[in-house]
């Protein structure tokens, strides 16, 4: 491939194996939801999709002087959207021998603690999006921590590779350390400003954002649900029923709701455009009355085995007609790569007894996610004037992985194997907009 240019060109056509959704196929592969070409071709024009389809008969429409880049033997894909990450957790990724509460104790609020400081805040945000393009991942919602400085830093890095995303600052005010404690009139100011500067801006938004039921006092969820009630166009993001422990720590904290979705719910902070990570231990009733508000899960597999948390019964959340997307949670969750996630997500489906198709796993890390943000009219497939942020996958990335693929025989056979055996190896290119962003170093001679 020799797409070494920085920026798009006017009309430019990617040709390879190319795999995008137009709904959810759902578990019995519906495959009216799925448009996978062998030969296929994308056509990007001024950073939007201008077509897509069967390589020969696209390119028959075109004009001999159309850029045409030769992906062959490649899968170009939609850009991954991780619906769920904390990027002041970077660092401190890979942390041993704690569950949740603990963690959050030993490592995560000791890490954060330093996003106070600009010039550090900066330097994490910028190893961080690199790291996402590094593994193909163009939108993404994203924690950053109770400073204001942690969100404003964050933007600018974002802005400046023009990615689509979504950040917000914590909102905590009780149950942390002191020193890393909002209040409620603090963490609706400053959360106020941050969203007049970013909500919007370019391709950013702004996820208000209350670390979870824990940390936050009835006062401070009732003024993040005004935010909310302010900020139509703003998102929601939080945690939920993530583990065992947490359950009777909410309910004493919160004695006048009458389950943990209603903690959320009496305050405005269930509806579309709101995001809850992990959702482990709701009923199924809960899950239904989260699917009717309009709000989504952001399904955590790595984060959840990490800890020890739980397995996320993706049948169930089906069934209950949740919007769910996929994230990688990291600190907790143990890699940046969407491949790696889908592999551990396929394995907890396996243990509740439904297996993962590759066709629903690469749905959920594409439009899946785009929907779960409420983003799926701007990102997550290829239709006609839809942001071109797409990746460009190698299939021969690892021995093994070329071996495996020589005895595939279908194209589910092809994405499974690469599911479950890829990683970043396999990221050959990234483009936003239509330009590259990332190129791996076997792309760039
Ligand atoms: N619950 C509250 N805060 C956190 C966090 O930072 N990570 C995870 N995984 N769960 C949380
Ligand atoms: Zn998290």
């Amino acid at each position: 491939m020799s797409a070494n240019s920085k920026h798009a060109t006017p009309l430019t056509a990617y040709r390879g194996m190319l795999l995008h959704f137009l709904s959810d196929p759902g578990e019995g592969n519906d495959m009216r939801a799925v448009q996978f070409f062998d030969d296929g071709v994308l056509v990007v024009e001024d950073g939007r999709v201008k077509s897509v389809g069967p390589a020969l008969s696209v390119l028959a429409r075109l004009a001999d002087t159309v850029r045409v880049i030769d992906c062959a033997g490649r899968l170009i894909l939609p850009g991954f959207v991780d619906t769920h990450i904390h990027y002041p957790q970077t660092d401190m990724i890979a942390s041993y021998g704690n569950q949740l509460l603990d963690w959050l104790e030993r490592y995560t609020y000791p890490a954060e603690a330093a996003f106070t400081d600009a010039e550090h805040a900066r330097d994490v945000a910028e190893f961080f999006l690199d790291e996402l393009l590094r593994n193909g991942t163009t939108t993404a919602m994203v924690f950053a921590t109770v400073h204001a400085v942690s969100v404003d830093v964050f933007f600018r890095s974002a802005a400046a590779r023009n990615l689509r995303m979504i950040a917000g600052k914590v909102l905590m005010d009780r149950n942390c350390p002191e020193h890393l404690r909002d209040t409620p009139e603090q963490g609706y100011r400053e959360s106020s400003l941050l969203i007049e500067k970013w909500l919007n801006q370019g391709r950013l938004g702004y996820a208000i954002t209350p670390r979870f039921a824990v940390t936050s006092s009835d006062a401070q969820l009732e003024l993040a649900g005004q935010l909310a009630r302010e900020h139509p166009d703003a998102h929601i993001q939080s945690h939920m029923a993530e583990v065992r422990a947490e359950l009777p720590r909410v309910r004493e904290l919160f004695p006048a709701s009458r389950d943990y979705v209603d903690v959320f719910e009496r305050f405005g902070l269930m509806r579309e455009r709101a995001v809850y990570a992990h959702c482990i231990y709701l009923s199924p009733e809960e899950g239904t009355r989260m699917a009717r508000l309009g709000a989504a899960a952001a399904v955590c597999p790595t984060s959840n085995l990490f800890l020890g948390s739980g397995l996320f019964d993706f049948e169930a959340a089906r069934a209950a007609g949740m919007r769910v997307g996929i994230g990688t949670d990291v600190g907790a969750g143990t890699s940046f790569n969407m491949l790696r996630t889908l592999s551990e997500a396929y394995k907890i489906a396996e243990m509740i007894g439904h297996p993962l198709s590759p066709w629903r796993a690469f749905y959920l890390a594409t439009l899946g996610g785009a929907r779960a943000l409420g983003l799926d009219h701007r990102i997550g497939n290829f239709e006609p004037e839809k942001e071109a942020d797409f990746v460009v996958l190698r299939l021969d990335s690892t021995p093994l992985l070329a071996r495996r693929m020589r005895t595939c025989v279908t194209p589910a056979d092809k994405l499974f194997a690469l599911m479950m055996l890829g990683d970043d190896r396999a990221v050959a290119a990234t483009y936003v907009m239509g330009a590259a962003a990332y190129l791996a170093p076997s792309e760039k001679g």
